[in-house]
């Protein structure tokens, strides 16, 4: 196969990865089918319409969509395929173990139809457990030897670290990229498929532009087994380095410092780094919880307990207890109080309401006897969809939210937040008290307008 020769690549699962690097994929000129069992998520991306809120995904899927298969069923397309992507959910069990059921089904199917004289190269990119590229080797020997067939096939490890919000910048415009795979054909066979990353030959997507000074990402070649820890220890790292910044937040509170500048200072510090030191309510998502307590399950198999981990989980569930403590602070009673939330998202640019803070805060508001107003730009349906039975009133917008609230609490730092008419706010509220969740607003500026202003940590 010539280096430049375009891939045939199956991509199993439409969620926030494998839609991505689909997309992505097939813009750099791939030939791409996206395989989802959900037929309404089949149809919807055949028709152009994003199945999930991420910014440029809808441009790139009306460019390059056309270009991209899409199909509930990859059967007839497997024996020729050079690469398939694994790219389906690994829901968390109740224990922190991760359910791979979804991972062996599509490992049977590849099984069951690939081609043994051609066969692809298999990629985990779904994360998962330390093993599973052996695991999923496994499944499909198993259903090769059941068709009597058998061949040397390679199931490699790599790992996503996109984070959502930003999914098409970090797919186009990756750090690293990391493969790990036992044979050479095979990391030869990833290396070419990513080739116009790793030396960014495309023209930058008009919604997804190539940012100012960005450098060639480097390719990390290592075995399956480290490229699985790999992704454990970045989010359990990045994750700790929230629940550290957060811990200090504590203290700085405490002693009469400002954990802003605080961050600021250390994170100077070339070592320290400034990414991942903001503090706030503590971190949620589909990743960080999930990916914490499964690397904490499989530590405990090995009877190696991760205390800093532990630490992190515990530091980032007392986190979220704070925007209540400082509501009492503030109120004394919260029982009969109205409390405005503005947003509902674990993070802004998403509509991923998955671990989110805000379920934490507005259970225990309604369970001490609050009136919950609510709105985020974009996750509302998500949330009302997810939690019908929240007795919480949705509004339409923030200024909605804030009148005739005895507090507002900022839980989401979406960029609209900034620009929001707060003194016209402060007049509608019934008391003019506002706890900054996440340190993003202008606090000199409330304080002028007469707020009673509380952050996390200053
Ligand atoms: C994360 C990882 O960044 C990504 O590499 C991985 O592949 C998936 O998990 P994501 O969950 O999409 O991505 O969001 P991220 O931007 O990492 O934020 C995670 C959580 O940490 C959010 O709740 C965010 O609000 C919080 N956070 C992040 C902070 O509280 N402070 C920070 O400084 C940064």
């Amino acid at each position: 196969m010539k280096a430049d020769e375009k891939l045939n690549i199956i991509i199993v699962g439409t969620g926030y990865v494998g839609l991505t690097t689909g997309l992505a994929l097939g813009y750099l000129g791939h030939n791409v089918t996206c395989v989802d069992k959900d037929t309404a998520i089949v149809d919807k991306l055949e028709r152009g319409i994003s199945t999930i809120y991420e910014p440029g995904l809808e441009e790139l899927l009306k460019d390059s969509g056309k270009m991209i298969n899409f199909t509930e069923n990859m059967l007839g397309r497997l024996p020729a395929a050079d690469i398939i992507i694994i790219a389906v959910g690994t829901p968390s069990k109740g224990n922190g173990d991760t359910d791979l059921s979804f991972v062996e089904a599509v490992a049977r199917e590849i099984g069951a139809a690939m081609d043994p004289d051609s066969p692809p190269v298999i990629v985990n990119k779904s994360t998962v457990p330390i093993g599973t590229a052996r695991r999923v080797e496994t499944v499909i020997k198993e259903e090769l030897e059941r068709r009597g067939a058998a061949c040397t096939f390679c199931v490699a490890s790599n790992p996503e670290f996109l984070r959502e919000g930003a999914a098409l910048h970090d797919t186009f415009y990756p750090d690293r990229i990391v493969v790990g795979a036992e044979s050479v054909q095979a990391l030869n066979l990833l290396r070419q498929m990513y080739a116009p990353i790793l030396e960014q030959t495309f023209t930058p997507p008009h919604a997804v532009p190539r940012p100012e000074g960005y450098t060639l990402p480097a390719l990390v070649t290592t075995s399956p087994t480290s490229a699985e820890l790999i992704k454990y220890t970045a989010n359990a790292f990045l994750a700790m380095k929230i629940s550290f910044i957060n811990e200090f937040a504590t203290i700085a509170e405490k002693v009469g410092a400002d954990i802003t500048e605080v961050a600021k200072g250390i994170g100077l510090d070339k070592r320290i780094g400034p990414g991942f030191l903001k503090a706030g309510v503590g971190w949620g998502g589909s990743c960080f919880p999930k990916d914490v307590r499964s690397i904490l399950f499989t530590s405990s198999q090995y009877n190696c307990e991760l205390q800093l981990v532990q630490a992190a989980l515990e530091v980032n569930r007392l986190q979220r207890k704070k925007v209540i403590e400082k509501l009492q602070q503030n109120l004394k009673v919260i029982r009969g109080s109205t409390i405005g939330l503005l947003g509902l998202a674990f993070k802004p640019n998403t509509d991923d309401i998955r671990e989110s803070p805000a379920i934490d805060v507005i259970r225990e508001l309604l369970d001490m006897g609050a009136r919950v107003k609510v709105y985020d730009p974009v996750a509302r349906d998500r949330y009302r969809q997810a939690y019908p039975e929240q007795d919480i009133v949705y509004c339409e917008s923030a200024s909605e939210a804030a009148r005739e609230s005895d507090a507002l609490v900022l839980l989401t730092d979406w960029d609209e937040f900034w620009h929001l008419p707060w003194a016209e706010i402060g007049e509608s509220m019934s008391k003019k008290i506002i706890i900054d969740g996440r340190n993003m607003l202008d606090r000199d500026a409330l304080i002028k307008s007469g707020f009673t202003y509380s952050g996390i940590g200053r």
